[in-house]
């Protein structure tokens, strides 16, 4: 097994190991949200250099819930025209896509938010699903990390909810339950459920519990990021790790987490080189390692890989 091992997900074949994570292109994207030509262009770089997975860019499922003016939108049914011609990208190359589904949400102001606006963007985000579905994703991401919506619910430190979003554990993971039930339909064999959590949420132990429940409530596949991190951590490193972790403390997050569960794990963070994504499959350290920076640098990080692993070992990948 290595990194240019194929693996199954649902229906859908992953060609090897390498996804692409989220990265918004605003320069590449007007204030309407609508995708552009130079996006498309992005995207087909991405799929030609042989990437495994691409979890397409935060698509806002509001106006009002964007994270920066030129974000990708999802928020009415005029945006699946242009999404639907990124989706055809990856049916043309034979890769795997999701989308992933972003509300910005309120900072640490998330307790005084009414129940009534929560339960509004609960819709909008059942909504943004069939939209991604009709525009033939093979998946979503769900946004559930860095602090935006789902990771201030999620968060002990900022949820200090007293109505249904939030309170015990359950509650304040009560918006994402209620949100995978009302949507159980929509993913079959062939549409696959993905959520971008916050490993630390703040500490890891938290993130340990979201995703054993994340995995329990129907999640298909778990992407380890950053979440609302502990205030008195003023360090670049926002957890206690071991010393002699060599790599990013963020993929830390995924290698622990990945002990307590059954489903596919991404991580991700400053994972630049095939001998360090290699190392980390290999290992079984994780299932998947995305590549964020590294593509922009060079989408065909994966016909690179290749030929570094051919130089490293003598083995020769097709
Ligand atoms: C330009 C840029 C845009 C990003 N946009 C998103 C996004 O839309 N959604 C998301 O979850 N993370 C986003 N991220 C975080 C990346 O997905 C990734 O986690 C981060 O860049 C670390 O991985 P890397 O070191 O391989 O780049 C973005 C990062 C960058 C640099």
């Amino acid at each position: 097994m290595n990194l240019f091992t194929p693996l199954n997900i649902k229906n859908k074949i992953l060609k090897n190991r390498v996804v692409l994570p989220p990265l918004v292109r605003f320069s590449m994207v007007g204030k309407d949200g609508y995708v552009t030509e130079e996006l498309l262009e992005w995207y087909r770089d991405v799929s030609k250099g042989g990437t495994g997975l691409i979890i397409v860019e935060a698509s806002c499922v509001a106006e009002d819930g964007k994270l920066r003016d030129n974000q990708i939108g999802i928020w009415n049914d005029s945006f699946v025209e242009g999404l639907s011609k990124v989706a055809q990208i990856g049916k043309q190359y034979d890769v795997p896509m999701l989308i992933q589904i972003h509300h910005a949400g309120f900072k640490d102001a998330i307790a005084t938010v009414s129940t009534e606006k929560l339960d509004k963007i609960l819709e909008q985000f059942i909504d943004a699903f069939k939209r991604a579905k009709s525009a033939g994703f093979d998946g979503v991401e769900i946004h559930g990390a860095h602090t935006y919506l789902l990771s201030q619910l999620n968060s002990r430190l900022w949820n200090k909810r007293e109505d249904k979003y939030g309170g015990t554990f359950e509650k304040r993971m009560y918006f994402t339950k209620e949100l995978i039930e009302r949507t159980k339909q929509l993913f079959d064999a062939d549409f696959i459920l993905g959520y971008r959590m916050g490993g630390n949420e703040p500490e890891l132990e938290d993130g340990i519990e979201i995703a054993k429940y994340l995995e329990k409530i129907g999640v298909d596949i778990i992407h380890v990021s950053s979440g609302v991190p502990n205030p008195e951590k003023k360090q670049e490193v926002k957890i206690d790790m071991p010393e002699d972790f060599k790599f990013d403390w963020v993929v830390y997050l995924g290698v622990e987490i990945k002990k307590h569960i059954n489903i596919p794990v991404i991580g991700v963070r400053n994972i630049k080189t095939e001998e360090q994504a290699s190392e980390l499959v290999e290992n079984r350290m994780l299932d998947l390692v995305a590549i964020g920076r590294g593509m922009i640098a060079r989408p065909n990080w994966v016909e690179h890989a290749k030929k570094e692993y051919f130089k490293r070992t003598g083995k020769l990948v097709k």
